[in-house]
């Protein structure tokens, strides 16, 4: 054993099962978390807007870039990043492997 305290990865999804440009929202322990493929890859994130909590899944993708359905804040996908207001503070965002076809989440 490393004695780190590293994350464990949990399966969230089936390499396939999310289109290109589409999301799954999951549930790890009491947190409900976004998975969105974008064009290189798997990004995860909180499904939950900075600004006032809103469902980001349910926004619209553009590009790399989500918008909160509730007051249009914008965040980046791959890093979290505020785009545009009403949201100031990121979005916590969360490593993605693929490992055996399995869609991986680093989960702490
Ligand atoms: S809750 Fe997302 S912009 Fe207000």
């Amino acid at each position: 054993m490393s004695g780190t305290r590293a994350g464990r990865f949990v399966t969230v999804a089936k390499v396939g099962e999310i289109p290109e440009g589409g999301v799954k929202v999951v549930r790890l322990d009491d947190r409900e978390v976004a998975i969105f493929r974008l064009a290189d890859g798997y990004h995860a994130m909180d499904d939950v807007c900075t600004h006032d909590g809103g469902p980001l899944a349910e926004g619209i993708v553009e590009g790399d870039v989500i918008e909160c359905p509730r007051h249009g804040a914008r965040f980046d996908i791959r890093t979290g990043a505020v785009r545009a207001m009403p949201a100031t503070q990121p979005v916590p965002t969360y490593p993605v492997r693929v490992e055996g076809g399995e869609v991986q989440v680093e989960w702490s």
